[in-house]
């Protein structure tokens, strides 16, 4: 007889997710959406071949190696993978996927938002008038900058890079772009072999590329120094692409006009350096959150899963 694998599922999903979760599998859910200590997740664990979890579980090579060992597949909800030790995972003959694709205009448009939000001064200006500080309108008054016709950088031309880029040339934008070899399907826009070689070409620079640790601190003072003055950075990916004391000291000096982010480090406290200051525009890492993008991040993790049970191999493995 048939028994269905148990999936432990560490955040509450969306409805339609867990519907089809529970018909397919014994799924043992978390419907008060409670955020697991390590421990939790390891005790909770037990008994399961599966667990579903997002960016928000930490699987270190400790977590990991406490697993127990029914455990033999992480199918995550999220693109990023960052949150789990891929070596440590391999070692103990864990699968591990995540959900490419179907979040790609999801972030890439609130990646335009955080660029236009930047540049307009947006959270300035919404602060004003929720505050009823808003007295007047004159010529010099919350005076932005221009999206339209300035140079975006790329740092990523991934699967959402590709969509910002495309988005951008609504805008009229000239896209420049870092990445280990040139793209191809995509016209008109300058590669750059060197991210040092492309930084002094951005008016904007959005990062859109994995955590490595080649990439870990990648926007640093150093790099910092490279963009044109009065610069705008734009960071939907992972905070740890950016070290946050150059970023704060750019923003300070003003090298960097304003900075849109919604992706930080030790989420969800962000620096205070950062909410202290006028010129920032910030989310609390919302990329992906529309209706139609996360029932589709669900259905991904589940098809991987339904691959990996039926014995095929998961479309989205990363290790
Ligand atoms: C992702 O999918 O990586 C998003 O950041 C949400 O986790």
């Amino acid at each position: 007889m048939y028994t269905k694998p148990t999936v432990l599922v560490t955040r509450k999903l969306p409805f339609a997710v867990e519907d089809r979760l529970q018909r397919d599998y014994e799924a043992r859910l978390n419907p008060d959406d409670k955020l697991y200590s390590h421990e939790e997740l390891i005790e909770r664990a037990r008994g399961a071949q599966a667990i579903l979890p997002c960016h928000t579980e930490h699987f270190t090579a400790d977590v990991l190696q406490r697993l127990p060992a029914e455990v033999r597949i992480i199918a995550n909800f999220s693109v990023g993978y960052d949150h789990v030790d891929l070596e440590a995972a391999r070692t103990r003959g864990i699968v591990v996927t995540n959900t490419p694709d179907v979040l790609s205009d999801a972030t890439a448009e609130l990646t335009l938002m955080l660029m236009i939000g930047a540049a307009r001064r947006a959270s300035e200006g919404e602060k004003l008038v929720r505050e009823r500080k808003w007295k007047d309108w004159s010529p010099a008054f919350m005076v932005g900058t221009q999206v339209t016709g300035k140079r975006l950088g790329i740092v990523g031309m991934g699967r959402v890079g590709r969509v910002v880029a495309r988005r951008a040339r609504g805008f009229d934008m000239r896209i420049h772009y870092h990445d280990i070899r040139p793209v191809t399907g995509i016209q008109d826009v300058v590669w750059h072999d060197a991210l040092d070689d492309m930084l002094p070409h951005c008016d904007f620079l959005s990062l859109h590329c994995n955590v490595t640790p080649a990439t870990r601190g990648l926007m640093n003072a150093r790099r910092f120094a490279l963009l044109p003055d009065g610069a705008i950075l734009v960071n939907a990916a992972r905070g740890a692409l950016v070290d946050d004391d150059a970023l704060v000291e750019a923003l300070k000096s003003g090298k960097l006009r304003a900075a849109g982010i919604d992706a930080y480090n030790n989420e969800p406290n962000v620096d205070p350096r950062l909410t202290a200051l006028p010129n920032t525009f910030l989310m609390p890492h919302i990329g992906s959150a529309t209706t139609e993008t996360r029932d589709a991040m669900g259905f991904r993790a589940l098809d991987n899963l339904d691959a990996f049970f039926a014995g095929r191999a998961p479309g989205d493995r990363v290790a």
